[in-house]
């Protein structure tokens, strides 16, 4: 059976990594949620459209072509995997994040990707907004140290040179704004399994969801 498989949780607790293998271990489609609201983040910078610009943000996602090909997010036809994570997006995402227009016009679009099943979709509202009724549901956390400092490693693989200790400011300022926003806010689904990824590699992680979910008829 094709199932929906939602993996939400606060940024660096290893859910798009974790979400990128489970899904490839299952032949799975995997669907990065962040990336959308980044991606139009990164439109905003370049079109000069301001973080707290509401009806300006959503025109702009009108505008914009935003789509999936492969698994890669496309937009205008270009591949930003990389200019998605530059810290001036970092910065504002959750700003972008916070509009109740913005979200409802994603979510939409987030619904429509999964429509056919056989899916696993990382976020922060996957499991409580877009797809309540997925057959298995996650929320992945860790220590605040942990995930800022698997972040702090990936920018440093990018090439982008930033301190880890600027590192966990940001992701905390990030997390309590996810946290406290009125639409959407990071919480665990209901009937969703935690777990704590701190101390634990992708591999025991991955394994420990894809058992849980074969259990569930994936
Ligand atoms: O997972 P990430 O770090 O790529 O997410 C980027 C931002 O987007 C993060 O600050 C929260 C927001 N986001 C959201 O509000 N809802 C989602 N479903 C996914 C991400």
């Amino acid at each position: 059976m094709k199932l929906r498989i939602t993996i939400d949780g606060p940024a660096g607790a290893g859910k798009s990594t974790v979400a990128r293998e489970l899904a490839q271990a299952l032949g799975y489609g995997y669907l990065d949620t962040g990336a959308m609201y980044r991606a139009l983040t990164l439109a905003a910078l370049r079109n000069g459209v301001g973080g707290d610009n509401e009806a300006g943000l959503k025109d702009l996602l009108e505008t914009i072509d935003l789509r999936l090909e492969h698994g890669h997010l496309r937009l205008d036809g270009a591949d930003v995997a990389d200019e998605i994570r530059q810290p001036a997006v970092d910065r504002m995402v959750s700003l972008v994040a916070a509009h109740p227009s913005v979200r409802t016009a994603l979510v939409a679009r987030q619904r429509q990707m999964a429509s056919a099943g056989g899916v696993v979709m990382d976020g922060r509202d996957a499991g409580s907004v877009v797809l309540p009724e997925a057959e298995c549901k996650f929320f992945l956390t860790a220590s605040l140290a942990a995930r800022a400092g698997r972040r702090h490693r990936e920018m440093l693989a990018q090439g982008v040179r930033v301190d880890i200790v600027d590192v966990e400011r940001e992701m905390a300022s990030r997390d309590a704004q996810d946290e406290m926003r009125a639409v959407g806010a990071l919480k665990v689904p209901e009937g969703a399994i935690v777990v704590d990824t701190t101390g634990l590699s992708v591999a025991e992680v991955v394994e420990r969801l894809l058992n849980y979910c074969r259990e569930r008829g994936a």
